[in-house]
């Protein structure tokens, strides 16, 4: 086996055998993942040229990274871009160079294992040959749409030509990934083998020098019909499908993933200018940046905690209903041991069912990760489990004297060093920790209902909570894959005392005499994932009641239709009607539609995304959104004036990840600044 030849390559390693065939691997230099930056691609086409001049029998192309394959552009860069000029010759760039890589006259083949995202599906796509490595890592996607741009290296032209236009559309417009299975099925990849064995596997088909996968004659004939009269009607059904789900105007890519695969052959560069799909229009509308503005901010949540190196194994539930439960749940299902205490057996086991349920749905019917998952969740009326904890969470009923008298047994029993932790919404920290010999062991650990789909967790710093205590809070949330945001103890703390003046607007709107469904509409127009008054219902009207008298204080009234609701026992969702009746778990609309949920755009973008609109929209007064999403505004700025949170970003951050604010603005704080109202 001969060694790298060419000693400058910084990012790429090419190994000869002496069968002829190449491995060349990608570790990119001063990075723990693979992005594909201008200096790798460009290094990646010198790589193809001393190639060239040597050509071997085969080449596989791997990655070196434990980490994953590759996880696509570099969007640090991406971020940077400052003209259209400049989008233009970085998508141009990938899509020669990847053109470059598919002509190559011997067989080639990318061994994925891990991620494989975005530009690096597009170079593993231009490969003559895939082979995916079955492990829970390995994930393949498109996810472009969700950073508001489209995957223009080739993506747009292969993956429809190898899957199948349906199921391609599918993946481009909804961003989602692919687990190895999965891909094996869809035709994405050859093969799907074991780790042990990859290596032997890329290199039998690689010197195997079949040709690309064959199509079965059903395959072909299908394929046929696409490409001719059926193209439009597959392209129009995807537009539809979109069109259900957002706009043109707030999100023009998934539109124009469409366009350019049934008008342009998945060339992005062949698009006019002057067309709503071309890199112009892409590139110059708001969305773009403001996404790009949103994984940022994402990427910032994610970093707390980082400080930590707090390794939690053991958790305790306290409260096994409604939030406790799905706590719980969610912590086995990221590896720890969970023990589940109620005041009975008969209390946690509505949480143990509910839990098995989401172990199905999460491990795929994987009957033994469903058992090795509830294995780890143990129902522990006793609260045997408190004196071996390394997390203490309290999910009780929201009662102040019965929340400090647990916390006073809690810390009685619990390790010196473990996090006592509450979910309490609307009670104050301090009046809790008082309850506690050292109040500086509190800190609160505020879930969204429901926990396994939402991804923030507030993380309250109390006025005596110690330093440590809150980094070691934090660092647990992040194990179990959530976003932290760090607010400081106040009612609401953000997400809920944003929410409040907002859902109270909206229901004044109602009281003067706009229908639920007009208000609803209007917010889900401007891009809210549901409508307000929906929302009320949702979390209920009781809870609405309660939370308004907290956070507008004493003095100011509940609106008195809402009143009325909750004294008939009206409380929305739960009880079956509200605002809305509801059946089946959906709100029946005034236009007799229920409005849908799920469906086309997947992934946590396209869950905030929105609501398709009711087919029947009533007629939205002028300035109506504007008036309710005024109050949600003047609330998140008093939040950052009061400190809640440290700075106008991480408003911005905790409103998007905590209620679904519309992503394409950027947040509440920068779409303000974008209208030019004060920020
Ligand atoms: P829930 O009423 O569904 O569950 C409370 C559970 O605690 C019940 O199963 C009850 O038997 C148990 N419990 C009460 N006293 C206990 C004790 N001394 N020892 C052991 N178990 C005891 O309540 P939910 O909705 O789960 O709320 C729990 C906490 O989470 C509250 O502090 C609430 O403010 C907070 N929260 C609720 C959210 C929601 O949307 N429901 C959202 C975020 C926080």
């Amino acid at each position: 086996m001969s060694a790298n030849m060419q000693q400058d390559w910084k990012h790429w390693r090419l190994r000869r055998e002496d069968t002829g065939l190449a491995w060349l691997e990608l570790d990119k230099a001063d990075s723990s993942t693979n992005v594909l930056s201008s200096e790798v691609m460009s290094e990646f086409a010198r790589v193809l040229d001393a190639l060239d001049a040597a050509p071997p029998k085969a080449l596989v192309i791997a990655s070196a990274k434990p980490a994953g394959f590759i996880a696509g552009a570099d969007i640090e860069e991406f971020s940077r871009l400052d003209s259209v000029l400049a989008a233009r010759m970085l998508v141009e760039r990938g899509w020669l160079l990847f053109n470059r890589l598919a002509a190559v006259p011997y067989p080639t083949l990318a061994l994925i294992r891990g991620h494989c995202m975005g530009g690096g599906l597009e170079l593993a796509l231009a490969c003559r040959h895939r082979i995916v490595v079955d492990e829970p890592g390995t994930k393949l996607a498109l996810p472009e749409v969700m950073l508001g741009i489209v995957p223009g290296w080739g993506g747009m032209l292969r993956l429809p030509a190898l899957i199948g236009p349906a199921a391609a559309l599918d993946l481009m417009l909804t961003g989602k990934s692919v687990d190895a299975k999965k891909a094996k099925r869809l035709g994405l990849a050859d093969d799907c083998v074991p780790a042990r064995v990859m290596e032997s596997a890329a290199r039998i088909v690689a010197l195997g020098g079949k040709p690309a996968r064959k199509l079965s004659a059903k395959e072909r004939a299908t394929r046929r019909a696409m490409n001719g009269p059926l193209r439009k009607r597959v392209a129009d059904k995807a537009r539809a499908q979109a069109a259900r789900k957002v706009s043109r105007t707030n999100y023009p890519a998934p539109f124009a993933i469409v366009d350019i695969w049934e008008k342009y052959a998945g060339n992005a560069l062949d698009v006019p200018g002057s067309d709503p799909s071309s890199l112009d229009a892409i590139f110059t509308s708001p969305t773009a940046r403001n996404l790009v503005r949103v994984f940022h901010l994402q990427e910032r949540l994610k970093a707390f905690g980082k400080d930590s190196d707090f390794a939690p194994r053991h958790m305790h539930v306290v409260g096994a209903g409604v939030m406790g439960g799905d706590i719980a749940a969610v912590c086995a299902l990221r590896g720890m041991t969970v023990t589940l205490q109620d005041q009975s057996v008969e209390r946690i086991a509505p949480a143990i069912a509910r839990a098995a349920k989401l172990f199905e749905r999460r491990h795929k019917g994987d009957a033994r990760q469903v058992r090795f998952t509830l294995d780890r969740l143990i129902p522990d009326p006793k609260g045997q489990g408190v004196a071996r904890a390394d997390v203490i969470i309290e999910a009780i009923f929201e009662n102040l004297e019965v929340k400090r008298s647990l916390f006073a047994d809690l810390e009685a029993h619990a390790r010196p060093d473990a996090v006592l932790a509450t979910n309490t919404s609307s009670l104050r920290l301090e009046d809790i920790a008082t309850a506690l010999k050292d109040p500086s062991r509190l800190v609160g650990i505020h879930f969204f209902n429901p926990v396994p789909m939402l991804p923030l967790v507030e993380v309250v710093q109390g006025e005596a909570t110690d330093a440590e205590v809150l980094r070691r809070a934090t660092g647990f949330v992040r194990r179990i894959d959530k976003l932290p945001l760090p607010v400081q103890s106040a009612p609401g703390f953000l997400v809920n005392a944003v929410l409040g003046p907002y859902m109270l607007e909206a229901l004044r709107c109602v009281e003067e005499g706009v229908a639920p469904e007009t208000v609803d509409a209007a917010l889900v127009a401007f891009g809210m994932p549901m409508g307000p008054v929906e929302l009320v219902d949702t979390v209920g009207l009781d809870i609405a009641v309660a939370a308004g008298k907290a956070l507008a204080g004493e003095g100011a009234e509940p609106p008195a239709q809402l009143l009325k609701l909750v004294g008939e026992g009206k409380l929305g969702r739960k009880s079956g009607e509200g605002y809305y009746r509801w059946v089946d778990g959906r709100a029946v609309k005034g236009a007799g539609k229920a409005a849908a949920k799920g469906g086309l755009l997947g992934g946590l973008l396209c869950r905030l995304w929105g609501t398709p609109a009711s087919e029947a929209p009533p007629p939205i007064p002028a300035g109506l959104a504007e008036r309710v999403l005024a109050s949600l505004l003047a609330a998140t700025r008093r939040c950052v004036e009061l400190g809640v949170v440290a700075d106008a970003d991480l408003a911005d951050a905790g409103v998007i990840f905590g209620t679904g604010f519309a992503p394409h603005t950027g947040g509440p704080l920068n779409y303000c600044e974008s209208k030019g109202q004060p920020g």
